[in-house]
Formats: structure tokens, C-alpha cells, sequence
């Protein structure tokens, strides 16, 4: 039966952009149930139909869930669309290509999406993520809450995971944030940094399992900004980790749960920063971003944060000229 036959269907998930993290996103929603419906769109038409039927033949073992390709009249009852489509660098091509061409598709999707009515949320999670959740607020004028980006939420796990190995700890207690652009600018927030209560410094030395921390801190850091590259090197995109990320992202949305994530929100004097989208702790709930969270930062991590800012809107300066 189709979602259409059933009336009254709600947690109803669009994911438009079919590829790499479209697909790992929706495999990974339909194993959680936290999904009434789950519609996947791609200018491919074809490969968004032969990732649904794929995902629809393993229906018997999860929580039931209807999964089927769709098309932008999907929008018109979605309760989420997540914004995985664009194109990748092609040989040859700039940076600056890049970001017009991907600007230019998420521009188009949320025009699509207001056109329909949509009553969605809608979570950006295409490249550069920062940059085009602030150009879909823009084209459509909606509040700050409607549209945010998944933004650092991916570094921040990856902070947390490797923060957890380093102490022999589970990375679920592992309290850590990564703050600013989704990119080379991002901010290892420490000073927002816990274990059982206690700041990273504070844990390391009555820990003392390692021996020279800073060098330690370092490292750590380095490994979270380097990591997208070395899996990219490896084997060609990301997509597994950032599919879980977003599960998380439209979970917090879908249940209402309050949680608080380090999402890309528009900056409305927060951080004394204004007219960027960028990462920092928001509590996500059923009407988007509820509210951002200004935590007390060092000087350094604030001013590391001011900068990354200036990247980001440097970025869409160039884009708008
Ligand atoms: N935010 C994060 O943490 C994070 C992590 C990994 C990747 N990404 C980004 O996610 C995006 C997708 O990555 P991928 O590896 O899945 O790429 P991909 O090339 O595998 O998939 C992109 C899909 O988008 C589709 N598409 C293009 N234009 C479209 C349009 N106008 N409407 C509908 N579909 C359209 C393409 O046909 C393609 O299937 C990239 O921008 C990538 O940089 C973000």
C-alpha cells in the first residue's frame, strides 16, 4: 500500500539526492523506524528508483516502513527534506565553480520545496554546508528554525570518537564540540569539552594514561580536520558516518527530542556574529533549531570562531559577486 492510500501519514522523510549519502542516510533511517515514510528524489530519476527498490527488498527485516522513489509533489506533506544533492568537483574545475554549481542546485530545491507549500523542515546537508543553508534561508525568507545545515555534527562525532580512544572510554560519554564551518576553519571547542563532568584538562591528568597531552590535543584535532580527506583519498567520498549524523539530526526532529547538536544556524548576534550560517550547539526539536545555545568560549576559541566566520562569508561574498 502506498503512503497515499494510507491517510493521515506523518513523519514522512524526503531526501533529495539519491547518491553516496542520500543512500547511506536512508539505509540507515529505515534500520532506526524513527521513519513513517521514507521518499527518495534525484534528477536521476532512474537512481533514485533503484535505491528505493534496493532498500524496499530488506523491508521484511526492520521496523515497517514504506520507502519508494518520489518527485518534488512529495514536499507537499513531507515533515522533513534533507538536502543531500550536488554535483563533485569535475578535472579541471575550481572551488569557486564548485560552489556556484552546488549554490545554484540548493537554490533551486528550496524554491521548488516553497512553491509546494511544504509545511518541512528542511536540514542542508550538501557541500559547502554552511554556505548553502545561508542561501536557502535567503531565497526563501523563512525563519532560521525552518532550514539548518548538519554543519559540524559529523567533526564533532569524529572529535568524540577520537577523544574516546585516546582516553579508553566510550565515545557516548564522551561531551565534545567542533564549532564553526563544516571545513578547514572549523574550531575544537575545549573549553565546551567533558568527561564525567570534568574539562578534557582536568580528566588528562587524573587519567594519566597518556603522556604528553598537548602534543596529544595536537594531534587530535589535526586528525578531525584531516578526515574527510584521507577517506575521500581512500575511497572517493564519505558517506556511512554522515548518514548516522543525519539519522540523528531528523530523529531529534521527528521526536521532538530537544537535543542539542552542533548544527548550522543562521547567527543572529550570537558570538557576536551576525549574517553567517555556522556551527555551534542548538537544541533541535520538532520545530527545527529551538535555540542556540551560547556557551562560554576562551578568547582563543572565540576569536578561532570570528575567523572562520569571515571564511565562511568571504565565500558567499564571492559567490554573489
Ligand atoms: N555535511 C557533511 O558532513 C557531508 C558529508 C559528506 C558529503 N557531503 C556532501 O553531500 C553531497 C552529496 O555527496 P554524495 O557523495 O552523495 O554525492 P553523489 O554525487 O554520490 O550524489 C549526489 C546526487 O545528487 C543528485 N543531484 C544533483 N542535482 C540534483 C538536483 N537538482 N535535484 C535532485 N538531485 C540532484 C545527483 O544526481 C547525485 O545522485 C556533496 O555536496 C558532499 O560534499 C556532506
Amino acid at each position: 500500500m502506498s503512503d497515499i492510500e494510507r491517510p493521515g501519514i506523518s513523519r514522512k522523510v524526503v531526501i533529495v539526492g539519491s547518491g553516496d549519502v542520500g543512500a547511506s542516510f536512508a539505509y540507515a533511517l529505515l534500520q532506526s523506524g524513527s521513519a513513517e515514510c521514507i521518499v527518495l528524489v534525484d534528477s536521476r530519476k532512474e537512481l533514485a528508483e533503484g535505491q528505493a527498490l534496493d532498500l524496499a527488498h530488506g523491508l521484511p527485516f526492520v521496523p515497517t516502513t514504506i520507502v519508494r522513489a518520489g518527485s518534488p509533489d512529495d514536499y507537499d506533506d513531507a515533515t522533513v527534506v534533507v538536502i543531500t544533492a550536488g554535483s563533485r568537483q569535475k578535472p579541471g574545475e575550481s572551488r569557486l565553480d564548485l560552489l556556484k554549481r552546488n549554490a545554484s542546485i540548493a537554490g533551486q530545491i528550496v524554491e521548488v520545496i516553497k512553491a509546494h507549500e511544504s509545511p518541512a523542515i528542511v536540514v542542508v546537508a550538501s557541500n559547502p554546508v554552511d554556505v548553502l543553508t545561508f542561501i536557502a534561508l535567503k531565497q526563501t525568507g523563512w525563519p532560521r528554525n525552518r532550514i539548518f545545515g548538519s554543519g559540524t555534527v559529523l567533526d564533532s562525532a569524529r572529535f568524540r570518537h577520537l577523544l574516546s580512544q585516546h582516553c579508553g572510554v566510550d565515545a557516548r560519554n564522551v561531551h565534545a564540540y567542533i564549532l564553526g564551518e563544516h571545513g578547514d576553519s572549523e574550531v575544537a571547542a575545549w573549553s565546551m569539552t567533558n568527561l564525567a563532568g570534568m574539562a578534557m584538562d582536568d580528566y588528562c591528568p587524573a587519567c594519566r594514561k597518556c603522556g604528553d597531552w598537548s602534543k596529544e590535543r595536537n594531534r587530535i584535532v589535526q586528525e578531525v580536520r584531516d578526515s574527510a580527506y584521507h577517506i575521500i583519498e581512500a575511497k572517493g567520498s564519505t558517506c556511512y558516518a554522515i548518514g548516522l549524523a543525519l539519522v540523528r539530526i531528523v530523529e531529534a526532529v521527528l521526536r521532538n527530542e530537544h537535543s542539542i547538536m552542533t548544527v548550522s544556524t543562521l547567527l543572529e548576534g550570537e558570538y557576536g556574529l551576525k549574517d553567517v550560517c555556522l556551527s555551534v550547539p542548538c537544541i533541535v526539536s520538532k520545530s527545527g533549531v529551538e535555540r542556540v545555545i551560547e556557551g562560554k568560549l576562551s578568547d582563543e576559541e572565540l576569536q578561532a570562531l570570528k575567523d572562520s566566520a569571515s571564511i565562511i562569508k568571504e565565500s558567499s561574498r564571492l559567490l554573489s559577486a
